[in-house]
């Protein structure tokens, strides 16, 4: 009988794609996918250690587990937890003590060993222990990438795809560098078959992940090492690939043939996620970011010199440690300069054993919740007028799921907006049930004419389909 896995994810798009990883891994020992906990053998939560607050959200989750654990034990079933990624890589042990209804405990770099792990975890509860004690975060000199199954299940056309991980920037608000470790690139020719196989699979779009993933030096022929341009051009020749994206980017690494790539490799998609953090010199210094604003002008300018439909999107603190309000008034400023398609902002929050959370000057959190509210106020504004933009206008949209409504289809603009294509007219043509219809959409990447626009999405009608 098959076992069942539920997997909740947590975080980062990066986490998405180690939790296809995991359960991929599992799969051959013969489990499958549950959509719920409550009838799941094993329930893993891959976490999030950026902000406190997605810490924090896991062990309130486990606190729900630990009910559903005991109300399946009542019944003489069982059922085991594992947390993964980046809040159990930074706790380990104390995680172990903190959520003894917890069995197993990995880290991002160790998941390809979690059906030993199950095993253990499986003898020790035979053996008559009530929870099992697994706890597994090293960082292995062999790494995961070389042990991974291959998925060829792709539940949508849009697939991540991991090439770098890790980093070496220390920012000095981030954990990253410490739950994900060192940057590590996986080879050229890791990456173009991993990417062939998604393609062979009916995958159109590819997003390369990386924390710094414009920082990837892969080992490319001979000894030598090739960057995320060289990469990106050669996926682009892959049959089947129609779109590449990547994140996120580092304005440092930014490189002249990066931004060549952009303007001369079609598959590359006009979008880039090019996070600033801050507009404030002093405080980008502070942050140990190794860049000033000049030189994000300077790169946003040429961006746009050599491709100028390029949107870009950004990612912002407030209230960093000794952030004063002209140092913020210089965010606003950034902000009304580059105009960002969209952008994700956060309030500052310490954590633990990063250089930021020990320095005495800390914002209070009135000003950071005031700070916040102006800055997506401008950002949404730049967002609805980069939306309302594109009305009347044809673009081309991969559509990957059904929408709310009956009979639409949603998908994403070159811009990575979401687009609804309202297909119910083709449907009566083709005198179809919606569910059956949508086969001969769904996947597909099909031209659409913006007929309206809201702050997260625009609406639209199919104007033909792309060979
Ligand atoms: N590698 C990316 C960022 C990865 S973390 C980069 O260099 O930009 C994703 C985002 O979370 C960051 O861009 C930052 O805006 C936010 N973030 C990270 N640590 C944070 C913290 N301590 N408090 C608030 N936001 C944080
Ligand atoms: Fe974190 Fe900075 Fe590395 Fe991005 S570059 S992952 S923000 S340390
Ligand atoms: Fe979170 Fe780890 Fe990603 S801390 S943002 S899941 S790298």
């Amino acid at each position: 009988m098959s076992k069942k896995v539920f997997v909740k994810t947590y975080g980062c798009q990066m986490n998405v794609y180690d939790s296809n990883r995991m359960v991929n891994a599992l799969k051959p020992h013969g489990y499958e996918v549950s959509e719920t906990p409550e009838d799941a053998y094993l329930v893993i939560l891959n976490t999030c250690h950026i902000r406190e607050k997605a810490a924090e959200k896991v062990y309130s989750e486990i606190g729900r587990l630990k009910q559903t654990k005991a109300d399946m034990a009542a019944e003489g079933k069982n059922m085991f937890i594992a947390i993964a990624g980046c809040v159990a890589q930074a706790e380990g042990a104390e995680m172990m003590k903190r959520a003894p209804a917890v069995d197993i405990v990995l880290g991002p770099q160790t998941y390809h060993r979690l059906p030993d792990m199950m095993k253990s975890a499986e003898e020790q509860r035979a053996a008559g222990r009530k929870s099992s004690r697994v706890l597994d975060t090293e960082f292995p000199a062999d790494t995961k990438f070389d042990h991974l199954p291959e998925e060829s299940d792709f539940k949508s056309s849009a697939a991540f795809l991991t090439i770098q991980e890790g980093c070496d920037k220390f920012c000095a608000f981030c954990v990253v560098p410490y739950t994900r470790g060192a940057e590590y690139s996986r080879s050229i020719a890791d990456v173009v078959a991993e990417a062939e196989h998604m393609a062979k699979n009916g995958v159109v779009e590819i997003t390369l992940l990386g924390q710094n993933v414009n920082a990837y030096h892969g080992e490319g022929e001979g000894d030598s090492t090739e960057g995320l341009a060289a990469l990106i051009r050669k996926l682009a020749k892959i049959e089947g690939i129609g779109r590449i994206r990547y994140t996120t980017s580092h304005p440092r690494d930014m490189d002249e043939d990066l931004i060549a790539v952009h303007r001369d490799v079609p598959e590359c998609m006009p979008y880039l996620h090019l996070p600033v953090q801050s507009g404030s010199d002093n405080i980008l210094q502070a942050m140990n970011r190794q860049h000033t604003r000049e030189d994000y002008f300077k790169i946003v300018d040429q961006l746009r010199e050599e491709c100028p439909n390029l949107a870009l999107s950004s990612d912002f603190i407030v209230g960093f440690p000794g952030e004063t309000d002209a140092d913020f008034e210089d965010t606003l400023d950034l902000v009304r300069r580059v105009k960002y398609a969209q952008a994700y902002s956060f309030k500052y929050s310490p954590r633990p054993g990063t250089p930021a959370s020990v320095i005495e000057e800390q914002v209070p959190e009135d000003v950071k919740t005031e700070r916040l509210a102006r800055l997506q106020d401008l950002l949404n504004e730049h967002q609805l007028e980069f939306n309302e933009g594109m009305v009347g206008m044809e673009m081309d949209v991969l559509l990957e799921r059904e929408g709310k409504q009956a009979g639409q289809l949603l998908g994403r603009s070159p811009y990575l907006q979401a687009v609804h294509v309202d297909l119910t007219k083709e449907y009566n043509a083709v005198d179809e049930s919606p569910d059956r219809a949508y086969n001969g959409y769904m996947g597909k990447l099909v031209r659409v004419k913006i007929a309206e626009a809201g702050p997260r999405s625009l609406k639209g009608e199919l104007v033909s389909v792309l060979p």
